[in-house]
């Protein structure tokens, strides 16, 4: 375990949901782009088209920069936030599935090279190759999240992992084909929106007309198929799972999953009739419509995680509360119940060791910052604000205080408290303190 990271008003985690979010634009983009656009290339030579072609080679082009680029750093970026925000169950995540990884890495490479190949051999190799260069990048790239799906659905439902601790058994788990389908076909909303946006920049009206309708109906298809994949996916999550997203999904969260969603399919039935109709302006804002909407499904998905960040074993706040014996990974917590939880934590001032009567206050926003603020700040104002909440339940006294931490296990979503009496008493003062 290393040093809390917290992040005032945001907490870690929230760091790490800002970046990610913005890596599915660019990353769902360089995965659907290309379909479109061999569809579109086909489509060019076929019928003799070179103005298509010529959008073909724009829309390469925004692939390139805008996917490349921005893609590639907050990949980094999403590294780099989950290895300080929760280094412990990225290292489980990499003793298990490096082997994953390194296999997406390679499909990244031939993505990578591909893009550039496809983009710079334009004119220079003959019609068959160029698209046979394309259908490489396409499947390259799709094959990155096939792999990647694999391990994103195993954060939630490991399956047979948690009994054999076998690779592929955590990979082809319930959550993984609905999932799958779900990015495939919702992709090409995000892939149409970018078209838009880059043949809302063409002059000539018949290619701009001509491309947009045919994004249209791909975005269409995409938002309709992929709502149809969600519900898939719904029904395939564990009953646990499943209750946990019906009761943390609030009325926000729910308008940020449909508005967008019907606001979009409004936008692409609208374009489908009048392409000329929306100019690059509008067409950004369409994409930042994508945007709160993709924004709002990853948050429900981290949301139904809750307690966990390792399914069963590991708790949101890195705390080890479960057995797994195929992995030779036994539970803290008693441990930590008997010998403290400040003095199990590696990185704890030393003064703050030992609960006294001068330090109790400080010593318990130390427990705080472990074992809540992966999912609550201690500031009054931000993510699920601990002062808030407690004052909301109306604590005033440290002793009823301890008695509702004693309860914290019972709530689906929360991960039971873990500690001495004395840790909890600290913590419960703590928490009435700064509620006031
Ligand atoms: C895994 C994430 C997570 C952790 C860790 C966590 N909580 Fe929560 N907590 C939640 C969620 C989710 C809610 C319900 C949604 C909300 O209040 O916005 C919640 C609600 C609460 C509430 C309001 C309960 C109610 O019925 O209104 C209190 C009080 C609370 N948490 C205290 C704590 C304390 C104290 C800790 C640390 C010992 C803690 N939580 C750790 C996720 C967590």
């Amino acid at each position: 375990m290393y040093p809390v990271w917290e992040v005032p008003g945001l907490t870690a985690g929230g760091v790490l949901a800002l970046i990610a979010t913005f890596h599915i634009l660019p990353s769902h983009l360089s995965v659907s782009a290309m379909w479109l656009n061999l569809y579109l290339e086909n489509k060019a030579y076929r019928e003799e088209r070179p103005d298509l072609l010529e959008f073909v080679r724009k829309y390469s082009r925004m692939l390139l920069i805008f996917a490349y680029v921005f893609g590639s750093i907050t990949g980094v970026g999403i590294w780099f936030s989950a290895s300080a925000a929760a280094p412990r169950a990225l290292s489980g995540l990499i003793h298990n599935y490096v082997w994953g990884w390194a296999t997406e890495w390679c499909f990244f490479l031939i993505e990578v090279a591909g893009i550039f190949t496809y983009y710079y051999t334009f004119d220079k190799v003959d019609r068959k190759t160029h698209l046979r260069i394309g259908w490489i990048f396409a499947l390259g790239s799709w094959t990155t999240m096939v792999v990647i799906v694999g391990i994103l659905t195993f954060m939630l439902t490991p399956g047979r992992w948690l009994v054999t601790g076998g690779f592929f058994d955590g990979f082809f788990n319930q959550t993984y084909w609905p999932q799958l389908f779900l990015r495939t076909t919702g992709m090409f909303a995000i892939a149409a929106s970018y078209a838009v946006a880059v043949a809302s920049r063409f002059k000539d009206d018949r290619t701009r007309a001509d491309v947009v309708r045919i994004a249209s109906v791909w975005g269409l298809a995409g938002l309709v198929l992929g709502t149809a994949c969600f519900f898939w996916y719904r029904a395939s999550l564990p009953e646990a799972a499943r209750a946990t997203f019906d009761v943390l999904l609030t009325p926000g969260l729910k308008k940020g999953m449909c508005v967008p969603i019907g606001l979009m399919a409004a936008y692409f039935a609208f374009l489908r009739r009048r392409p000329l109709a929306v100019g690059f302006t509008p067409a950004l804002a369409a994409i930042a419509v994508l945007f709160v909407s993709i924004f709002s499904f990853e948050r429900a998905r981290e949301l139904i995680r809750k307690p966990y960040l390792m399914p069963q074993f590991m708790y949101s706040n890195q705390i080890i509360g479960g057995e797994l014996p195929a992995k030779g990974v036994a539970s803290e917590t008693a441990a930590m119940n008997e010998k403290g939880l400040l003095r199990f934590a590696p990185f704890v001032p030393d003064g703050l060791r030992e609960v006294t009567d001068a330090n109790r206050l400080e010593a318990g926003r130390m427990v705080a910052l472990i074992e809540c603020s992966a999912c609550h700040t201690l500031s009054p104002k931000g993510l699920r604000p601990l002062p808030q909440r407690v004052a909301a339940l109306g604590f005033t006294d440290a002793e009823s205080m301890a008695a509702f931490i004693d309860g914290l296990g019972s709530y689906p979503f929360m991960p039971p408290f873990v500690g001495t009496e004395t840790e909890k008493k600290a913590l419960a003062a703590y928490l009435v303190s700064i509620s006031k």
